[in-house]
């Protein structure tokens, strides 16, 4: 059984999705969630699902201790679910090609330092693009530059507000990032 670790600071929707897509897969488990909220709503979340819950500050990240829980765990797979902090290198050097990322766009459009969330969704209104999407992709030492694994539009013609925009996102997010990271750890 392969395992899966999330780092994750926001509602941890994607994060729910993702342990329970490997709840019934015998090919792999979330077995820990990382995040750098303690008030984030992802920790009630893990709680809920028992699953081993991690918080840290960004020392924590930077001088080795997340790195050495992550190496207690050694994870087949590293993902970002909403992470918003910068990768350690350190991390990403003793996983290679096993840290992903989801953005909700479609890079290399909005993408970079301060594109994040609701600022992604606001900008793509404010420039009237016609559609939106997801880009998943592998991280390495630049925000939102690694190699592409993943990436799928959807028309927002119709949205008149960034929110309406940020649904139609996590939908597509919810229905494809499971798979993609199953297709990932297939043998
Ligand atoms: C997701 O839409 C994800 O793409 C985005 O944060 C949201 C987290 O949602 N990530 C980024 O903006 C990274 N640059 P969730 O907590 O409901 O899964």
């Amino acid at each position: 059984m392969k395992k899966i670790v999330i780092f994750a600071s926001g509602t941890g929707s994607n994060a729910e999705k993702i342990i329970l897509h490997f709840k019934k897969s015998s090919l792999a488990n979330v077995v820990g969630i990382f995040s750098n909220n303690s008030r984030a709503k992802v920790l009630q979340m893990a709680e809920n699902h028992a699953v081993y819950a991690v918080v840290f500050s960004k020392e924590e990240l930077n001088d080795g201790v997340v790195l050495e829980k992550i190496n207690a765990i050694q994870p087949d797979l590293i993902v970002l679910a909403g992470f918003l902090w910068k990768f350690p290198e350190s991390i990403i050097h003793q996983y290679p090609d096993k840290v992903i990322n989801i953005h909700p766009a479609l890079l290399p459009k909005y993408g970079g330092k301060g594109m994040y969330g609701m600022h992604v969704h606001q900008a793509v209104l404010n420039n009237k693009e016609e559609e939106t999407g997801i880009t998943i992709h592998y991280v390495n030492e630049n925000y939102d530059e690694g190699a592409f694994i993943f990436q799928k539009a959807v028309p927002v013609t119709g949205c008149t507000t960034p929110e309406q925009i940020a649904e139609k996102v996590h939908q597509l997010e919810h229905e494809f990032f499971p798979a993609v990271i199953a297709s990932l750890l297939k043998p």
